[in-house]
């Protein structure tokens, strides 16, 4: 990788995807052979926001490495509540810890951070702008599936605050993807990402109604109404539960169609879905394990 830090997948060339994703595959195919890998290294685990799997997994894999992890704890129980500025945290920490992941409200917050650290840093979602690690286990899971070029993604939901979507989108103009993006109008994709994917030459198109492109795609990447991102609860309810598949949905799919979602759902898939070949979330979920290893053993 060109830089210490991850911050976004705009850093991530065809060449770094493909040297994290097949370090990935050597890693779930001989786990045992990186047991003592980073033996002896810390993690630190700084969540300013909500997490069960980014952060459960980030301390799995460098268990697993043979490390270890400090964590930072809830914002209510550290010292952010005696007002200490982010950087003085970051800056506390580098001193106990060999890597630092970082998740944080604002978006911004982790390039911030890494300017004042010499530890490498990794961005586990700041606000609404990137995840780019979420990205390196989403494209893992296609490329399981289906193969990372010549393919047809179709990605649904929140595409405004959806951070995961703009790393995934960015990611994906490294490959040969066709991408629609499925939403309604108040949570298209921001008009920044839209320019960016532009400029990269991306192939895109947008929809308001999925029935339009289900039959072409090959992997359908739905994501949640990020709610805590709304400023105002009503916007909120106006869009709940607009952009939602169940069984009967998918009857007008590929056989080969792969469902995906950066999880947690809340009701944007049926739990009928799960029982289906389509279903690949929990797999989804589960490859944050060997991908984050790599991924640690890389900046490591
Ligand atoms: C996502 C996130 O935090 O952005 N969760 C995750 O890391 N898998 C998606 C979400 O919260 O909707």
């Amino acid at each position: 990788m060109r830089q210490d830090h991850l911050i976004s997948a705009h850093q991530l060339t065809r060449e770094d995807v493909e040297a994290v994703l097949d370090r990935a595959s050597e890693i779930a195919a001989d786990p045992a052979a990186f047991r003592t890998r980073r033996a002896g290294e810390v993690l630190a685990l700084c969540f300013f926001e909500p997490s069960t799997r980014t952060k459960m997994s980030f301390d799995t894999a460098m268990k697993r490495l043979g490390g270890d992890t400090v964590d930072m704890g809830t914002v209510e129980s550290s010292s952010i509540t005696k007002g200490e500025t982010l950087a003085d945290t970051v800056r506390v920490i580098e001193g106990y810890a060999d890597a630092i992941v970082l998740r944080h409200p604002s978006e911004g917050a982790a390039k911030m951070a890494a300017e004042f650290v010499d530890v490498p840093l990794v961005n586990a979602g700041d606000g609404a702008g990137q995840h780019p690690t979420q990205t390196l286990l989403d494209l893992f899971t296609i490329r399981e599936n289906h193969g990372l070029d010549d393919i047809t993604i179709g990605v649904m939901g929140d595409l405004k605050y959806g951070r995961t979507v703009h790393s995934l989108a960015h990611a994906l103009t490294n490959f040969d993807a066709r991408q629609h993006f499925v939403s309604p109008e108040s949570l298209r994709l921001p008009r920044s990402v839209r320019y960016d994917l532009h400029e990269a030459g991306a192939q895109v198109r947008e929809h308001t109604d999925l029935e339009e492109i289900l039959p072409e795609l090959d992997v359908l990447y739905v994501t949640r109404i990020q709610r805590e991102r709304f400023p105002d609860e009503n916007e909120y309810r106006a869009v709940a539960g607009q952009y939602r598949i169940d069984a009967e949905t998918l009857e007008a799919a590929s056989d080969e169609l792969t469902v995906m979602h950066p999880l947690p759902r809340v009701d944007e898939i049926a739990p009928e879905v799960d029982e289906t070949a389509h279903a690949r979330y929990f797999e989804q979920a589960h490859n944050g394990i060997p991908v984050r290893m790599a991924l640690l053993d890389t900046l490591l």
